[in-house]
């Protein structure tokens, strides 16, 4: 069973019961996405980091290795860790494992954030990847899916609640860093995030629910949060969550939607 709640004009949250439905319909969500644009022209996508994202990449490679034109699909990254490909906490490494490697796209679709070179170096080389293999709309790079996760201090890609202002930076990638783990990040900024045709959030797990239920109540403190300043200038903004992330939203959001 899944509620889905068109709660105002290009954005709507999807709840399901379990964390394996909501991969399945975000990864058949993402596909579709992609079959209807890459019939006719190049799709660009920003894949999201941490662990969440794991069980969709899991699922397209299982189901869409064989039905998907992997020639027309650029990928790129919201984010990544400073560390080297082969490191355990690599965005890179985990998508590669979980789908690169079980699918057939060429390794020049796919464009890694070196996590091993100096931050800034690989910040400003980054940005030039974009701006010269994304379409441009409102004179910044834009994705046809920014995919986004959610921490739970509310951070979104890496724009941490401590470096807010990352989020609405005249650069299209910033250098952060982690808070706790003090560890170098790259991420795209906000204004990049905002100019993409679709964001998909894929937020899961109870401990979230707090962030969750003041971003769409649009108390005062959510704006503290980075993910809550999540807003496309023009497109699509859907939230992929588990009724555990949900729980605490107010019941006339849940009572709007339809329940398949
Ligand atoms: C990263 C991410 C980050 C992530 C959230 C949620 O590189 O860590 O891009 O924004 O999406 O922290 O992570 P989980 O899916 O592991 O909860």
């Amino acid at each position: 069973m899944e509620i889905i709640v068109s709660y105002n004009k290009n954005r709507t949250i999807k709840i399901f019961s379990n964390i394996e439905k909501l991969a399945n319909h975000s990864a058949d969500f993402l596909m579709k996405r992609v079959k209807d644009k890459s019939a006719f022209d190049n799709f660009s996508i920003a894949l999201s980091g941490g662990s969440t994202p794991k069980q969709i990449f899991k699922y397209i490679a299982d189901n869409y290795a064989e039905n998907i034109d992997w020639q027309k699909l650029k990928i790129f990254f919201g984010d990544e860790r400073c560390v080297p490909p082969n490191h355990n906490d690599s965005n890179f490494k985990m998508a590669k494992e979980e789908l690169f490697d079980k699918i057939s796209i060429p390794d020049e679709n796919i464009y890694r954030i070196q996590g091993e070179k100096e931050p800034a170096k690989e910040a400003e080389r980054y940005s030039e990847i974009l701006k010269s293999n994304l379409t441009h709309q409102n004179n910044l790079p834009q994705f046809d899916i920014v995919m986004l996760g959610l921490g739970e201090d509310g951070h979104t890609a890496s724009i941490f609640p401590d470096q807010i202002d990352k989020f609405y930076s005249n650069k299209i990638c910033e250098v952060a860093i982690h808070p706790q783990t003090n560890q170098n990040r790259i991420t795209i900024s906000g204004s990049v995030i905002n100019n993409a045709k679709l964001i998909v959030f894929i937020v899961t797990g109870g401990k979230k629910a707090n962030i969750i239920s003041d971003i769409f109540s649009e108390r005062d403190s959510s704006t503290m949060y980075p993910a809550s300043l999540v807003s496309p200038k023009q497109g699509e903004l859907v939230w992929m969550l588990d009724t555990e992330a949900s729980q605490l939203l107010d019941s006339e959001i849940k009572q709007a939607g339809i329940i398949l």
